[in-house]
Parts: structure tokens; C-alpha cells; sequence
């Protein structure tokens, strides 16, 4: 399907025919739902052992009672497991409550308000204070500097991960800039994994930033390839140990797509300055974490290579759903311009970027006809994607049977939106 090349009478036959196509979807009453970037029970089910795996054995390895109150770093063990997840070592890593996003907003409320290094150091004490956002990207970490009222700025992504001559340049230019947001490996939405030189790059930042600049490393998908041979990402605490920035990057992961998405364990790995800095306020918020479900998870995971293993059956249940997208989305838009998309090795999304303006059309035509996409501009700060193109897929909840049925549909409603709009211009 060449829409450039087509002929009016071609686009108006083509027009037909997808229309009718669509209202014979739409008869169906569909109820299918591509928006929710969580694991499938079936995925979930993976970790019912660890419910009662303690057995009454409250103690961890240094004779604590994780029932009490205390240990804000978390316990030891929690600790390794998190530096296994982020290649930071354990004394770097504080294992926290149930949510990576909870860390995130606190160690950005306490950039903001406190400041990580003294109360002269918070980003409150400048005139203004902005974040830089990689695009398309995770909404919630818009929705943080939203409520924290901090400016952001976005920069492009493109397969090595975000622009960073942009975000270089943003940085000289602008002294207000005090943050880059980063999903390292396996990206939401895009499934990109930055390239060795972007992780340099970025470890180089705070050579040329403003001394209270940040990198909000968020590498939820740490973890979560789909193949062996998947991309590995560049260790950034080594990259920033030889420019000797460690100060400048706070890196955060959890459990939430490995056991339990709403009783994981979350964890921060930071420099020491950044940690005393973060737990200083910390302490006003909590006696401390949920050290019962750090033990169970750290019994879950104790044997050699068990974390390793687990992934693997989460991969072999998730490969599947996304195999069946890119099969759907290459049959119809390898071979022209109407789409575009990123083949992810990992994480939970895949990006599509129909032509420009035409996102929101998609999604409503999708919604109408029974698929519930993630809203259009989701992606981009305040919901607002300049050239309303990208759409978010988040395949891992249906059934492989679901995804397919949904992706037919997904691919008549993008064929149809730019048929129709290639009428409105021939
Ligand atoms: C990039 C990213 N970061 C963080 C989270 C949420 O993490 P947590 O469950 O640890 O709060 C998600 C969930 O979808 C995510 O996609």
C-alpha cells in the first residue's frame, strides 16, 4: 500500500474496502485492551511460592527480626539482590518498600525541596528548575515533575537512546536544567537499550551541568530481555567511576515485572553522598521498609542463577504476545510508509509512530471498534506529542489469541486513518 504513488480512484477503492473491513470488526463488539503495561496472572503465578516461603523463619542472615521496626537501608541480603539488578555494589544500594516510582518522586521531592547535598543544593533555590525528558517516554515520570511543578524540556530518542547533542546543548545553554529522566534498557515505550556511547555520554554530563544536575536512571527493565542475545547496557556507576561523576546519577529498579507488581521490592543505588542526602529526609517518612517481603524475596531468589532462570519463564510467556505485533505490524507496514515501529528485545512496550496527526484518530477508531490503546500522547509530557504520532502497544496482559485479534484490528484502523487522510491531501 503506496499512498504517494496512489492514484485518487486507488485511495477511494482502498477507502471502501478498509471501511467495510472495519465495520465488520466493529460488529463484533470487541472488548480486547492493549494499554496495560503489567504482567499477566500468568506471569504473576510464577512467584506463589514465595507467599509462606519464610515458614515462620522471621531472622535474616545478621539475626535481625524483620518484623520490627528499623534498617532503613533494608536488610543485607536485599541489598545484594538489588546490586545484582543495577551493578552497583550492595553498600550503594538501599532496598526500599514496594515501588521504584515512590523512590523516584522522594529522591526528586528531596532534590527539589531539601536539596541531596545541603539545604543550598535544592533546585527550589533557583529561579527555575527543569528536567530533561527524553520523548516518547514514561508518562509517569512527567506526572512527578508535573506535581513537584518542575519545568520540563524534551529531547528526542531515537535507537542508541536519547539525542545527546540535544540534551548536551540543553545543558550548556540552560542553567535551569537540573535533571535528565532515563529508561535505560529496554525503554518505555520504545524498547530501546542505549548504546555504550549514550551511557558514556551521559556519565560525562555533570562535567558540563549545573552541580545539583541529576540523572534519574530508572531501569525498571534491567532484567526483562526476551532473548539471550538481547543488548546488554554499559554499566553507568563504572562509566561515572571513570569520569568521576558517581554523584550525578541516582539509579532506581524493583521487582515489580519479576515477583509481584503490587508486593515487590524496590530499590535506589546511589554515591554515599547521594544516599546520606536521600535517607536524611527518608527518616522523616519511614521507620523503615517492608523487611519480611525483602526476606522472601531474597529466599525466592537465594539459589545460584535463580533470578536468571525466573526471567526466562517470564520471557517464554511474554515473547509470544510481542511476536505476534511485530508479526502483524511488519506484514502490513514493512513494506510501506504508513508505520513506523522499534523491534524490542525486552521490556514491556512497542512504539508505533503512524503518520503524522494521526494518533489520535487511530486510538479512537480503535476504541470504537473494541481495542483500548493507551491514549495518544501519553507519551510526552502534559499529553501533548507535537506531531500526535506515537502510539504505545502493551501486549503482555491479553492472550497470544487477544493480541492477535486486537493487532487486526489496531492495523485496519492505521490503514484506514491514513487512507482517509491521504484523500483529504491528493
Ligand atoms: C519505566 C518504568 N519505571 C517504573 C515503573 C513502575 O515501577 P514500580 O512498580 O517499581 O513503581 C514502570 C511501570 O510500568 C515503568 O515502566
Amino acid at each position: 500500500m503506496n499512498l504517494q504513488s496512489a492514484s485518487k480512484d486507488q485511495l477511494q477503492q482502498w477507502a471502501q474496502q478498509l471501511q467495510s473491513e472495519y465495520e465488520t470488526i466493529k460488529a463484533k463488539k470487541l472488548g480486547l485492551d492493549l494499554t496495560r503495561g503489567k504482567p499477566s496472572t500468568e506471569q504473576l503465578s510464577l512467584s506463589d511460592a514465595m507467599d509462606g516461603i519464610l515458614k515462620g523463619n522471621y531472622l535474616d542472615a545478621s539475626g535481625t527480626d524483620v518484623r520490627n521496626y528499623g534498617g532503613l537501608d533494608g536488610i543485607q541480603a536485599a541489598r545484594e539482590l538489588g546490586a545484582e539488578m543495577t551493578g552497583v555494589p550492595a553498600a550503594n544500594v538501599l532496598a526500599a518498600g514496594n515501588s521504584s516510582l515512590t523512590l523516584m518522586h522522594q529522591a526528586m521531592s528531596i532534590a527539589y525541596l531539601y536539596g541531596l547535598n545541603g539545604p543550598e543544593s535544592a533546585w527550589n533555590k533557583q529561579e527555575s528548575a527543569t528536567v530533561i525528558c527524553p520523548v516518547p517516554g514514561y508518562d509517569r515520570h512527567y506526572g512527578v515533575c508535573e506535581h513537584l511543578g518542575i519545568d520540563m524540556v524534551t529531547v528526542g530518542m531515537d535507537q542508541n537512546g536519547p539525542d545527546m547533542d540535544a540534551v548536551e546543548k540543553l545543558i550548556k545553554e540552560d542553567d535551569s536544567i537540573v535533571g535528565l529522566w532515563c529508561v535505560p534498557r529496554f525503554s518505555n515505550p520504545t524498547g530501546v537499550v542505549y548504546s555504550d556511547e549514550v551511557v558514556e555520554r551521559i556519565a560525562k554530563l555533570a562535567n558540563i551541568a549545573n552541580p545539583n544536575f541529576r540523572v534519574f536512571w530508572d531501569n525498571a527493565y534491567a532484567v526483562h530481555a526476551l532473548s539471550d542475545d538481547a543488548p546488554q547496557l554499559l554499566n553507568i556507576w563504572q562509566a561515572c567511576q571513570a569520569a568521576g561523576t558517581e554523584d550525578s546519577v541516582l539509579q532506581f529498579a524493583s521487582t515489580s515485572k519479576i515477583t509481584f507488581a503490587g508486593a515487590g521490592v524496590a530499590f535506589m543505588a546511589a554515591s554515599d553522598a547521594n544516599l546520606k542526602g536521600f535517607k536524611k529526609s527518608l527518616a522523616f517518612m519511614t521507620i523503615g521498609p517492608d523487611k519480611v517481603n525483602q526476606l522472601r524475596h531474597v529466599e525466592f531468589f537465594k539459589a545460584d542463577g535463580a533470578l536468571t532462570a525466573h526471567m526466562n519463564k517470564h520471557a517464554d510467556i511474554i515473547r509470544p504476545r510481542f511476536d505476534s505485533v511485530l508479526r502483524h505490524l511488519e506484514a502490513a507496514f514493512g513494506d510501506n510508509e504508513l508505520g513506523t515501529w522499534e523491534s524490542a528485545q525486552g521490556g514491556y512496550f512497542i512504539s508505533f509512530d503512524t503518520q503524522p496527526g494521526l494518533a489520535k484518530e487511530v486510538v479512537q477508531l480503535a476504541a470504537d471498534a473494541g481495542v483500548k490503546l493507551t491514549p495518544a500522547g501519553a507519551t510526552f509530557p502534559y499529553g501533548k506529542d507535537p506531531k500526535d504520532s506515537n502510539i504505545r502497544i502493551a501486549p503482555t496482559v491479553p492472550t497470544v489469541e487477544q493480541v492477535d485479534e486486537a493487532m487486526k484490528v489496531f492495523v485496519c484502523c492505521v490503514k484506514l486513518a491514513s487512507v482517509k487522510q491521504a484523500l483529504t491531501q491528493a
